[in-house]
């Protein structure tokens, strides 16, 4: 029986058309031709309705649909595919002998067959494989072993620079291949966002770029901004030796090159980085290296080499393959910069979370591209191992990635009577002794409630743009208002008046002004801590700042428990059991609830107005108009449980039986009054299996 047949699905239908070609030609003007056709918020109007409509009639939604790259679609794990070309690897080299000696064996084995050479950048992320056919992307796997990798096809929908269609002319089966990188600036603002956290960060963009594709939940792929760089494409006749049959006449000739094939596929909408040459000779070979060498800081990604490819595709064959990379191409890898400057002291740094950071400051020194002053030196175990003594001269190490990396002693500069760096053994910030977990490497602060950096660095957390988004209030606000006794912990803000604001100034140790407080200045910051009243739970949850717990963990927690309540009262083993909270982070907020002082913090903020409790997460609109009476007990659910669920797909529940009810939800041993009203006003009644039909 068709519950909904009073619903035509045609008039969807046509709009999901309409809406799918109009959205499809802004991106292609915005990507392609660097025009905005629309304003943002118009594009983000369209592409809503898209998405509600597609909720709607799930069957009508298109597999590329411009919705995809929002993601949302979940991967509990990732099916292995086996590459129906290999994905080899590259002969790689250090040394420019070894290029020259590559040219002249190709050209040796070329004989008289004129060809060029294309030199390019080794981008340095993940590589993986995109199968187009007929135009429409259908699988993209990473490179894996080589022979078999993972299917990430959601995740790889929502990279922009991932074309989902094709424009122009194009085979109609191939694959395309290339790294998807993270561009440094995302990447660092990434990683400060999950320091932010208490999270820890990733060392470099590849493994943030290879973690970012093995996310369960495509939407949180669809965060990062990551970058596919198309590098290379693959056509079945290229696996034949020496057939060339390509079926579309007009692309035979720029498909003959590599170059030319990385210029069609720009057209189809590719991102392929211009830095393209052909190059006829060694000598053209070396310059294209050492301009890369120099040039390659002032990338906005990192690279590690260049890879230089033979031009023309017919040669490959007969130029074939080595036990795993091609005859044809070989790349060149830069070696990582390295200097050796003065250590001239260790601080240590202290963390939102409490964590120790102990940091180098050096001389000065210039290093792939940039004057380096700092270096981590990580924790107690990496100074330990690396044996820093006071005065030593560091190594530091500028590979692909913008970071320095302090990666050893220079030896031969040490002093003799240099003794080792001491770790301290009380905070530099409050003295308090610290504290190293079993298992740790860090050490950490853990006086939270009295250390200046550790408050100062919850406040600046709560009032985060993800977290309490209270504007008006910067990092300089904040430590002035703990400076002056105002503030002692996010509950406080929640009392500031208009007279405690106005007139506050804070100066720097040499008289500066840092920052002040006048009227107007005043009345944002109280409107901006009014407004976050309205901030909804699973924001509020993120701000309170406990370890570990993230803005997805924070989400997932929020939809789970639905108030505070219900999550200061659960177990490590309930806490563990929601998606995406492991069981270190679950014995985090266990702890972190059991501790009078955040049960009394909660209370005063509960008291000043937050939300608390969860608001409707609607997952879809299928019962959207429909009226539930639910009575009984049910296997699949309690009754709490199912109504919340009614309400999470549109649906609206009511306490009694009238001619308004749509169903009366049945369970076993449900009211025989409901029963009796139901089958007398002609209410459908339906089980628990007919309610689970209807969602789908
Ligand atoms: S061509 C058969 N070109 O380097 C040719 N590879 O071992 C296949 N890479 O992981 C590769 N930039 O993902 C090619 N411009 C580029 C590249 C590139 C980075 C990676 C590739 C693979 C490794 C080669």
């Amino acid at each position: 029986m068709d519950l909904f047949s009073s619903i035509d699905i045609e008039p969807a239908r046509k709009r999901m058309i309409e809406l799918t070609q109009a959205i499809e030609r802004y991106n292609y003007e915005y990507y392609m031709n660097d025009k905005s056709l629309i304003s943002d918020y118009e594009f983000d109007k369209l592409l809503r309705e898209l998405i509600d409509l597609e909720r709607q009639y799930p069957e009508l939604a298109m597999p590329n649909s411009p919705t995809k790259r929002v993601g949302g679609e979940i991967n509990k794990t990732f099916r292995q595919v086996t590459h129906r070309f290999p994905m080899l690897s590259l002969g790689n080299t250090y040394s420019i002998e070894e290029i020259e000696d590559f040219e002249a064996r190709t050209r040796k084995l070329l004989g008289d067959q004129p060809f060029t050479y294309t030199c390019e950048l080794k981008y340095d992320g993940v590589a993986i494989g995109l199968t187009y056919r007929h135009g429409q992307l259908v699988q993209a796997v990473t490179r894996g072993n080589g022979s078999v990798g993972d299917d990430i096809t959601s995740n790889a929908r929502t990279i922009a620079t991932v074309p989902l269609k094709l424009y122009g002319d194009y085979p109609d089966d191939f694959e395309a291949r290339g790294e998807v990188v993270f561009p440094f600036t995302d990447f660092e603002a990434f990683n400060r966002q999950r320091e932010m956290d208490g999270e820890e960060p990733f060392a470099n963009p590849r493994n943030a770029a290879s973690g970012s594709l093995k996310l369960q939940d495509s939407s949180e792929c669809a965060k990062r901004k990551l970058m596919f760089c198309m590098y290379f494409m693959m056509l079945p006749a290229d696996e034949k030796s020496g057939e060339r049959s390509i079926e579309n006449p007009a692309l035979t000739s720029q498909l003959s090159t590599h170059y030319g094939r990385l210029q069609l596929a720009m057209k189809m909408g590719f991102h392929v980085q211009p830095y393209i040459k052909v190059c006829r000779n060694i000598d053209e070979i070396r310059a294209f290296i050492d301009y890369w060498d120099n040039e390659r800081w002032n990338l906005p990604f990192a690279i590690d080499g260049i890879v230089i490819k033979v031009n023309e595709v017919a040669l490959w064959n007969s130029l074939g393959l080595t036990a795993k990379s091609p005859r044809w191409a070989i790349a060149y890898k830069f070696k990582a910069q390295q200097v050796s400057t003065l250590l001239e002291s260790v601080s240590f740094q202290v963390g939102r979370t409490g964590i120790i950071t102990p940091v180098a400051n050096m001389s000065p020194v210039w290093l792939g591209g940039t004057t380096v002053r700092r270096a981590t030196l990580v924790n107690a175990d990496f100074i330990e191992k690396m044996g820093i003594c006071e005065g030593d001269y560091l190594l530091v190490e500028k590979g692909g990635e913008i970071i320095p990396k302090v990666v050893g002693v220079d030896v031969k500069k040490r002093r003799p009577e240099a003794k080792p760096v001491k770790y301290i053994t009380n905070c530099p910030e409050c003295g308090a002794a610290l504290v190293r977990a079993d298992g740790e490497a860090g050490h950490y602060c853990p006086n939270s409630d009295g250390c200046p950096p550790q408050i100062v660095g919850r406040l600046e957390h709560f009032v985060s743009r993800k977290a309490m988004n209270i504007d008006n209030l910067g990092s300089e606000r904040l430590e002035m208002l703990y400076r002056k006794g105002l503030v002692g912990d996010v509950a406080d803000l929640y009392s500031l008046t208009r007279e405690q604001l106005v007139g506050l100034e804070s100066y720097d140790v040499d008289g500066q002004r840092r920052t002040s407080i006048q009227d107007k200045g005043a009345d944002n910051i109280l409107s901006a801590i009014e407004k976050s009243k309205a901030v909804p739970f699973e924001r509020v949850l993120y701000a309170l700042g406990i370890r570990y717990v993230g803005e997805v963990g924070a989400k997932k927690l929020a939809r789970y428990f639905r108030n505070i309540d219900a999550v200061m009262s659960a177990s490590v083993e309930e806490l563990a059991s929601v998606e995406d909270v492991g069981e270190k982070t679950a014995k985090f907020i266990y702890e972190y609830f059991h501790d009078e002082r955040h049960v009394l913090l909660v209370e005063r903020l509960r008291k000043a107005g937050l939300v608390f409790v969860s608001d409707e997460i609607k997952i879809s609109n299928v019962l959207q108009g429909k009226t539930f009476v639910v009575s009984g007990v049910f296997e699949n659910f309690s009754r709490d449980e199912i109504k919340a669920d009614i309400e999470k797909h549109g649906g609206k529940v009511s306490g009694s039986v009238s001619s308004k009810t749509d169903y009366l939800l049945a369970g076993e041993k449900m009211g025989p009054e409901k029963l009796k009203k139901a089958e007398k006003l002609g209410v459908r009644i339906i089980s628990e299996n007919d309610y689970l039909a209807l969602l789908e």
